[in-house]
Order: structure tokens, then sequence, then C-alpha cells
């Protein structure tokens, strides 16, 4: 029986960096993974395909709408959608190949298959068991759907069905205006789908700030989407190449139906436990189905720890890699720490969405009085040179002591300008500290100095 510091089920990116950050420390250590390749959810059938097909996309929608306008003519790219899938999968295969390099180079062990615990120091991969004085576990997380919505991953699809179709479909519908639903219905309505978005809030992803989802949602119409708002989906009908929506408007009760070729069922993800016998062990869940753990990220196993989306928190791939390696230093009698407070989140979207920390809304019910810079793209050079000037940048600072306490960006680059608002953070920044850097000229990011300079005297540009 092989013997190990620590073991970690799973090799997502909670589970990878964890990893490679136990080795780093000095500790042996092995991963189990049931897929075929590493990297989990974000690098197979998330974060990084996702992406490479809004990036694809995006590269049309440039060329059919914005290069003729700069001289660049001709005619526009026509798709092949096989190619573009085969271009995902190359990506999806050179990120996954990297994790299983830096697996070699740090000495870590790869054990194959789906892995349980049968008693706390154990682990059970197929037939063989081995010791480990820790076990930590990042077995992510899974699609939830909803009553009377049946998934087959043809036509009715979780994202991991929507970012491999055979075509792209002429009617899509997509259940759930959150993450999921805008980042891919964007992609197939920039690809030529007819997209409908039925929500079941008044608002675009829930939880954002409110100026930004409105905005959000008139850019994404202009862009060609159809919402249908305050709407709670009743079933989906399929057969083997359409289905059908019925939903009820929660208005006045009225019940609808919708046609698509494709459904895209975006309604939220789940923690993925299955087959770990948590529940033999004792291990404490909360009442929404994920991991409790405590300040160390330990269960209340002793030696069990618990990281990434099986537990509470944002489900995101930065905040399970940021858990992973605070996990590890915990393990090695270090001390891990993660700033909840200061963890970005965005939405890769043109323009992309980008936020941290507080939203007017979590401050006004915690009664802080705050002041909001705000800046709009429109007077930021650069941003009206690449017809990118839709959105603003949103600052809000503490009344009495101008210090940061979130951003809320929509516009371009967003998701790369936000970490300069989130290092101002993590450092107590007031607002006029990031107003009295120089900003080069001409970037976006003068938009986010100059939407700190709003918090105080104001802005030069608006
Ligand atoms: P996961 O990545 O889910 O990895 C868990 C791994 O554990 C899996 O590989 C699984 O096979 C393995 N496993 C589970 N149980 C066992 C077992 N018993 N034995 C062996 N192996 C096991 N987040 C972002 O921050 N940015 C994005 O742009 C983004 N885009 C996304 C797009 C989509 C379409 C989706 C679905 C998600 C996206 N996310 C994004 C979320 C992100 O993917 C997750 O937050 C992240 O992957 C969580 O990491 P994790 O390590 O906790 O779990
Ligand atoms: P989500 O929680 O972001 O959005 C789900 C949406 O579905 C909500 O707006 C909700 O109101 C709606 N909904 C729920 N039930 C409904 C019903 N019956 N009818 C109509 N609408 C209904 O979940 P999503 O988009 O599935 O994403 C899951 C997770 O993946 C998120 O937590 C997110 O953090 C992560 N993710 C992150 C990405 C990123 O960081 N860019 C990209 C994609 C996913």
């Amino acid at each position: 029986m092989a013997n190990y510091d620590v073991i970690i089920i799973g090799a997502g990116p909670g589970g990878y960096v964890c990893a490679i950050r136990c080795a780093q420390l000095g500790l042996k250590t092995a991963v189990v993974e049931g897929r075929d390749t590493l990297g989990g959810t974000c690098l197979n059938v998330g974060c990084i395909p996702s992406k490479a097909l809004l990036h694809a996309s995006h590269q049309l929608h440039e060329a059919e709408h914005n290069f003729a306008k700069m001289g660049l003519k001709g005619k526009s790219p026509s798709v092949d959608w096989k190619q573009m899938l085969a271009y995902k999968d190359e990506v999806i295969d050179g990120n996954t190949k990297g994790i299983e390099f830096l697996f070699k180079k740090n000495k870590i062990d790869w054990l194959k298959g789906w892995g349980s615990i049968p008693e706390a120091g154990k682990v059970k991969v197929s037939d063989e068991v081995y010791e480990a004085k820790n076990i930590i576990i990042a077995s992510g997380s899974e699609p939830s759907s909803l009553p009377g919505v049946e998934i087959d991953e043809k036509v009715v699809v979780t994202s991991t069905g929507a970012l491999a179709l055979g075509k792209i479909p002429k009617k899509m519908v997509v259940i759930g205006a959150g993450v999921i639903g805008l980042e891919l219905g964007s992609v197939y309505a920039r690809l030529g789908a007819d997209v409908t978005v039925v929500e079941f809030l008044d608002a675009v992803t829930p939880g954002m700030d409110a100026e930004v989802q409105k905005t959000f949602q008139r850019i994404l119409k202009k862009q060609g989407l159809t919402f249908v708002m305050g709407a709670a989906v009743q079933k989906t009908e399929a057969t083997k190449t359409k289905a059908k929506v019925h939903y009820k408007l929660r208005r006045d009760d009225s019940e609808h139906v919708l046609d698509a070729d494709v459904v895209l069922v975006a309604t939220g993800r789940k923690p993925f436990v299955d087959g770990l016998g948590l529940d033999a062990l004792g291990v404490e869940m909360t009442d929404r189905g994920q991991i409790r753990t405590g300040k160390d990220w330990q269960t209340n196993v002793k030696g069990i720890y618990a990281i990434g989306d099986a537990i509470e928190g944002p489900m995101l791939a930065h905040k399970a890699e940021d858990e992973g390696m605070a996990a590890a230093e915990q393990v090695a009698g270090k001390h891990g720490h993660v700033n909840y407070g200061v963890i970005p989140g965005v939405i890769y979207t043109w323009p992309e969405v980008a936020n941290v920390g507080e939203t007017e809304a979590t401050l006004k019910e915690s009664g802080r009085a705050y002041k909001v810079g705000k800046f709009m793209f429109m007077g930021n050079g650069r941003a009206k040179a690449n017809f990118a000037a839709d959105g603003f940048v949103k600052i809000l600072a503490d009344k009495g002591t101008d210090r940061i306490l979130g951003a809320h960006i929509i516009g371009p680059a967003a998701g790369d300008l936000i970490h300069e608002v989130c290092v101002a953070m993590e450092f107590g920044a007031s607002a006029e500290d990031l107003a009295m850097t120089c900003h080069a000229h001409p970037t976006y990011s003068e938009a986010v100095r100059e939407a700190a300079l709003a918090c105080g005297d104001g802005p030069i540009h608006s």
C-alpha cells in the first residue's frame, strides 16, 4: 500500500493547484482523477472551451460588423463549425496536457480512476487502497436541472452538450440568464442562431450591480438576443431533433410555449460528491448539499479537507485555485488565507462584465454610507477608436474614509481592468490613491482612473 502525505480527489483548478502547492511545500502528493484528462470542469467542459468559442465567434462578429468601417473590405468569413470545434478541442488538449506536464515536473502521482474514502486516512481507487495523512476533496460540481426538464445532451443540453453541438441551431432557447446562459447564448447568437433567453427573475445575472444588469441586457438585445423575463419554465418536450419549452409568466400566470432546435439549460450548478462515501464518514453538509468546512478548509472529520465548487462560496475557478493553495499551506503547517471579500467575477461576453466587492444593494442593506464614482467608456479615446465605447466603470467607496469597497465594470477588457481595483482593495486603498496613480494613455485603464476621480473632485473627460 502506497503512503502519501496528501491525496487530493479531483484534478480541477482546485485540486491540481492544491497538488502543485503541496508538492512545492515538500509533501508527497497524489491526485485521484476519474476523467481521462486533467483540469476538471474548467479545462475540459467549462472556462477554457467556452472562452475559445467566445473568442472565435467574436472574431466573426468583428469581421461582419466592424471591419468595413475601418476600410477592411471583402467577403466576411463563413463558419466551418467542425473546424471551430476542432480549434476548441485543440485548446483543451494543450491545456490539459500542460497540467500533466506540471504533475510530472512536480513529481505528483496521478491515481487514475474514481476515488472514495472508506475511512479517514484512506482513499480507495478501483481495488487499490492508499494511505494519506491528509485527504483534500476537490470533486467540483455538476449542472443542476429543473423538474420536468430531461437532459439528453443533444437537443436539451447543459453547457457540456452546448460546447459540442452537431451543428449550429437555427433556434436556441436558453433557460436561465446567468453566466453560462449569456456566455453561450452570445456564442450561438453571433454564429447566426435565433436565441431566446427565458429567465425566472426580472433582471439578468442575479446579484450584480443593477445598472450593469440593465446595460448588459440592453446591449445583448442590440446584439440580437431576445429575453423573456419573469418566466418560470414548467417543462420541456423533446423529440430527436426539436423541443418545446413551456413557461408561465409570473406576473399573470399565463402559459406560453417556445419552439427550439436546441434548449440550453443553464439554471445553476450543484456540488458533485457522489460515490465519495461522505455519509458513512459522517462528513457534515450544508442545506444546499455543499461540504461544510471550517476556516482552515477542514471538515468536521479530522484530516479531511474540502475546497472549490464542492464547498460554499462562488463557483469560480480562481476561487477554487486560491482555496487549493491555502488548504495546501494549512496541511503543511503554514497559514493559508483567502480574502473572500475580494474575489472578482467576470462574464466573457462582448463587452465583458466584471465585478468585485460590494454592490450598492449590499451596502444599502448593511447601512454603510458610500459614494459612487462612475465613468462612461464614451469618454475614453481608445474605446471609441475600437468600437467599444458602450458601458462604464463604477467604483464604490466609503463616504467618510474614501476606502474602495467595490467596483462594477461593463466594457472592453473589463475582466482585466477589474484587477487593478482588486489589488487596490487588497492594499486597503482609497479611491484617491487610484485617482492619483498615473495611467498610460490611450488605454481602457484610464476609465478606471476616471471613475476613481469621479469619487472625488470629478473626472476629466465627461
Ligand atoms: P472541477 O473543475 O469541477 O473539478 C473536479 C474534478 O474532480 C473533475 O475533473 C471530476 O472528474 C473529479 N472528480 C470528482 N469526483 C471524483 C472522484 N470521486 N474520484 C476522482 N475524480 C473525481 N469559472 C471561472 O472562474 N471562469 C470561467 O470563465 C468559467 N467558465 C465556466 C464555463 C462553464 C461552461 C462552466 C460549466 C463552468 C465555468 N466556470 C468558470 C466554473 C469553473 O469551471 C468551476 O468553478 C471550477 O472548475 C471549479 O473547480 P473545482 O476544482 O472545484 O472542480
Ligand atoms: P447562474 O446561477 O449564474 O444562473 C442561473 C440562472 O437561471 C439565474 O439567473 C436563475 O434565476 C435562472 N433560473 C433558475 N431557475 C429557473 C427557471 N425555472 N426558469 C428560468 N430561469 C431560471 O448559473 P449558471 O449560468 O448555470 O452557471 C453556473 C455556475 O458556473 C455559476 O455559479 C458561475 O459562477 C459558473 N460559471 C462562471 C463563469 C464565469 O466566471 N465567466 C462562466 C460560466 C459558469
